[in-house]
């Protein structure tokens, strides 16, 4: 595949930015990457999970030097501490230097757990993400957010350490389960409301190309999540809450199922806040219906006390302690402080009788 399939979004930051390739056969362009981007790097230790590794497409993948291979379970289930001590073990193992790379290969999961090593390891290791399921591609690989999941909740320990660069490769999502095509597309259904409206009618790559742009430039103003960041966090307070009491009672809700849910409870919410009109929910569920998501409340939760999940919202940490959401309105998508409790149950009701 030729490099002119394949789009370079840069992500400007303070220190140095980085650039992300879009386009099917970007993952050609890794080891060229590496060799400008980490020229010291002798050798790499790659990343990946189980079901990844089993890609036809995998063989492929050449960061251009010495490579080692490090396989994870699949699964949110491997964003452990646990795993992050195994692979530091494992690159020591493997004489990996600080002068070295990593580079994960994987959805969401792997690029938020090798990232999260790459930081620790050594003090901070140099690492690119090959991102290979759309969540990955349109969110997770971008913007340096790093971590792993505690007993206790998600994305509990972490740091903020930004790749090198990232790959977007549209064509090996050919092999993604058509179910993580759903959850995909939940998390990018979000961006219609930050200013990509057309989204739904543009091709894959054009998609990602626009997400990626977008997240792009927020995380360039707002690098360590403390403003305008939050607004990436459309649908994603109701969201939070439904993963968390899924966990609860052993359900089983992908991500970006659950955003897709959370994209029209904060339509509901902020019509019944008075913020937008039917027309503008009626735009929430027509993207959704664009990108194949119905945006219903999951019927294994229908049993799922409303007040619990109001509490799950409370707690939410990006809420900051009080009910706060970002909301659609006259102004666009923006953070909304002190929204009432009986308007949040209110449109939880609303969500759940449609
Ligand atoms: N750091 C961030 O800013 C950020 C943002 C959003 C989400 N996340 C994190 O991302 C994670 C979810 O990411 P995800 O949805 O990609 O989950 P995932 O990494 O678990 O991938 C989903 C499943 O698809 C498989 N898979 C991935 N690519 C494939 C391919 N091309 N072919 C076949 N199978 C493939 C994986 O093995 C896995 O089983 C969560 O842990 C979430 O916290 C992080
Ligand atoms: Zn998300």
């Amino acid at each position: 595949m030729s490099a002119s399939n394949v789009t370079t979004v840069p992500v400007a930051l303070r220190a140095f930015g980085y650039d992300v390739l879009v386009g099917k056969g970007a993952s050609g362009e890794l080891a060229g990457l590496l060799a400008r981007r980490v020229p010291a790097a002798r050798q790499v230790a790659v990343v990946t999970d189980e079901a990844v590794a089993a890609a036809p497409w995998f063989a492929g993948i050449d960061p251009g030097i010495p490579f080692t291979v490090h396989t994870v379970e699949a699964g949110e289930r491997a964003k452990t501490l646990a795993n992050v001590g195994a692979l530091c073990r494992a690159f020591s193992r493997a004489g990996l230097a600080r002068s070295d790379a990593v580079v994960a290969v994987g959805g969401g999961v792997v690029s938020d757990l090798a990232g999260f090593v790459a930081a620790c390891y050594h003090r901070g290791t140099p690492y690119c993400t090959v991102a290979t399921s759309l969540l990955c591609q349109v969110d997770a690989a971008i913007g340096g957010k790093t971590g792993v999941d505690l007993p206790e909740g998600k994305n509990l320990v972490g740091a903020f350490w930004q790749p090198s660069g990232v790959i977007c490769d549209t064509a090996l999502l050919e092999t993604m389960p058509a179910r993580e095509w759903a959850s995909g597309r939940g998390e990018m259904a979000k961006y219609a409301f930050l200013g990509e409206p057309d989204l739904p009618l543009l091709g894959l790559e054009v998609q990602v190309a626009r997400c990626v742009a977008r997240k792009a430039a927020v995380v360039s103003a707002d690098e360590r999540d403390t403003g305008e960041r939050v607004l990436l966090n459309y649908g994603h307070t109701l969201a939070h809450a439904l993963e968390a009491a899924c966990l609860e009672v052993g359900g089983d809700l992908r991500h970006g199922e659950a955003v897709a849910v959370g994209l029209v409870y904060a339509a509901l919410l902020a019509r019944r806040l008075g913020r937008i009109e039917d027309d503008r929910v009626a735009f929430h569920r027509e993207v959704l219906a664009r990108f194949g998501l119905s945006g219903r409340f999951p019927s294994g939760l229908a049993g799922v006390d409303k007040e619990r999940l109001l509490s799950y919202m409370a707690r939410d940490k990006k809420a900051a302690h009080d009910l706060a959401f970002v909301l659609d309105g006259p102004r666009g998508v923006e953070l909304v402080r002190e929204v009432a409790p009986e308007a949040v149950l209110a449109a939880l009701e609303e969500l759940a009788c449609t």
